[in-house]
């Protein structure tokens, strides 16, 4: 059955999800000027618009006040038959009109994300939002809203706002050790405030977070500190990383020192050593730092600087192997102009055996 009614006793969806774009809205209503209306719009049986609401508001802008009805049970299609339309007429309107149905849907889209995350809660819209989705409606929602928007959906990370963004190879080969350890506990020595703490809260179970500056962590400590009064509540850890912008060489010696004979199951460590710089310009060297030896620290020399990354290297190897655990390196690469050391080793507890062996040498 159909029926001719005004357009004005049409209600529109107060609760409508998309709240439109200004080039789409443009685009609307320079296609219904230009090609007339194309697809038709969707009713509920009280005349309230399910779809289309946009195209009702500039259609009735427009003039264009009458509204032919059908009325259906959604067991048939609804076509709308344009007869002063052909597909066949080169460069003609009902290709143009395709074109313009398709991209006026696409542009003129911008999710309400509270009226989405309002309805998620009250229906299950699992098959149209994934988690992440909902999780980045949430995000553009929350404070920050309006900075959010101008940069733009298309170019935001899904998880903007996680921290600053730091360096990518870093990022990278720390995901890397992260999804290389069980999945169980990391310990986040050096935790700050860049994104790495919130990769690990993706991939392990538990995270403890230290940072002896920053006030949103488990323990606003210094990382040696945390080793030397609580590392033995965590020994089950199966990551460790000392993200340090100093050098965590001494952390790292306090870590093996208390974990030797006590863990029996492999880890992944991280580190991050930016002594390179202390090098360059303060010009002092601390080979004990380094288990190179005990001369105490002396004048630093060019060599020692070129030889940062292998300085490293051999300290993990020694230290590891000097507390009964065999270190494989994953990755290793000098970075920030040559003065950061970003490291990451698999962990691996020796024989028993192998320890008193290892001891017997020293
Ligand atoms: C390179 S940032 C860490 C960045 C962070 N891991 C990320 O990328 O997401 C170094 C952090 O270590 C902290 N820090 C420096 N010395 C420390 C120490 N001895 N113990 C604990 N935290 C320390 C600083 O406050 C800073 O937040």
């Amino acid at each position: 059955m159909t029926d001719e009614i005004d357009i004005h006793e049409l209600t529109p969806d107060a609760q409508n999800a998309n709240e439109g774009t200004p080039r789409g809205l443009k685009l609307l209503d320079e296609s219904l000027r230009e090609l007339g209306a194309g697809r038709s719009i969707l009713l509920d049986k009280h005349f309230r618009i399910i779809a289309g609401n946009k195209t009702v508001e500039r259609a009735a802008d427009l003039g264009l006040d009458k509204v032919i009805v059908v009325e259906s049970d959604g067991t048939r299609l609804v076509a709308v038959r344009r007869t002063d339309l052909d597909l066949d007429e080169p460069g003609g309107k009902a290709r143009k009109l395709a074109y313009a149905d398709n991209r006026i849907a696409e542009l003129d889209l911008d999710w309400d994300a509270e009226r989405v995350l309002a309805d998620a809660q009250a229906m299950d819209l699992a098959e149209m939002f994934t988690d992440a989705e909902l999780k980045e409606f949430a995000r553009s929602a929350g404070p920050g809203e309006e900075s959010d928007r101008q940069i733009g959906r298309g170019g935001r990370l899904y998880n903007a706002g996680e921290g600053h963004d730091i360096e990518p190879f870093k990022l990278a080969y720390r995901i890397e050790a992260a999804y290389r350890a069980a999945g169980g506990l990391a310990l986040d020595l050096y935790s700050g405030e860049g994104q790495l703490a919130s990769w690990y809260e993706r991939r392990f179970e538990r995270v403890i977070r230290v940072d002896k500056n920053v006030a949103d962590v488990d323990y606003k400590i210094p990382a040696l500190k945390f080793l030397q009064q609580h590392l033995p509540e965590f020994m089950a850890f199966d990551f460790v990383d000392f993200d340090d912008e100093g050098s965590p060489a001494r952390e790292i010696q306090t870590l093996f020192a208390i974990i030797q004979g006590k863990k029996q199951r492999p880890f992944m460590l991280c580190l991050t050593d930016g002594n390179g710089l202390n090098l360059k310009l303060r010009g002092k060297f601390n080979p004990e730092m380094y288990l190179q030896d005990n001369d105490g620290i002396r004048a630093a020399t060019a060599e020692d600087y070129e030889q940062f990354e292998e300085t490293v290297t051999q300290f993990i190897e020694q230290v590891a192997g000097r507390y009964g655990f065999t270190p494989t390196p994953i990755s290793s690469y000098r970075g920030r102009e040559g003065n950061v050391v970003y490291q990451t080793w698999l962990i691996v507890p020796a024989p028993s055996g192998a320890l008193e062996q290892n001891e017997a040498n020293h």
